[in-house]
């Protein structure tokens, strides 16, 4: 059963731009024949959900350091911190590592999360050069 927390999660999917670009990671796994997917900033796991869901002999890891206020120029820790209606910024960080990581119990142990610490924030275009090269030495190291 859904906590509410993971219920908010599920809500705010119809707010979230995000999905536009979900279709290229399965695209350039399919290339690569990739079996193993490092995501680096996991966010609301929507991503993380999307890839396990549309490939499925795939293992995930996500790495996120799930930490409040991490860049003052993103938004993106007031949108959780205001989706779970939480006075803490650090708490509502913390709620989201837990939602996020209960969410990806269903695929029964291919999809794992782990909180970073100490990292420095990243742009979310090298976020992406680091996934697909991440895939790519994957994929090398698999022949
Ligand atoms: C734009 S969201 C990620 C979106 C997600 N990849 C998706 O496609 O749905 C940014 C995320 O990056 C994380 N982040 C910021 N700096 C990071 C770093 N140095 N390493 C890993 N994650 C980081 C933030 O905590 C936040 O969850």
């Amino acid at each position: 059963m859904l906590n509410q927390d993971q219920i908010a999660l599920e809500k705010n999917k119809q707010a979230c731009s995000w999905f536009g670009s979900y279709g290229i990671v399965p695209h350039l796994a399919g290339v690569v024949n990739a079996k193993k997917i490092l995501e680096i900033g996991v966010a609301y796991g929507y991503h993380a959900d999307f890839m396990c869901t549309v490939l499925p002999g795939i293992t995930y890891v996500g790495v996120d350091p799930f930490q409040a206020n991490y860049d003052p120029n993103d938004i993106f820790c007031y949108d959780v911190q205001r989706l779970f209606d939480a006075v803490d910024s650090q708490n509502a960080m913390d709620r989201l590592f837990n939602a996020v990581s209960s969410n990806l119990k269903k695929f029964q142990g291919r999809a794992s999360l782990e909180k970073s610490h100490g990292l420095l924030p990243i742009s979310f275009k090298m976020r992406v050069l680091i996934l697909c090269i991440s895939m790519v030495i994957t994929r090398t190291r698999a022949l």
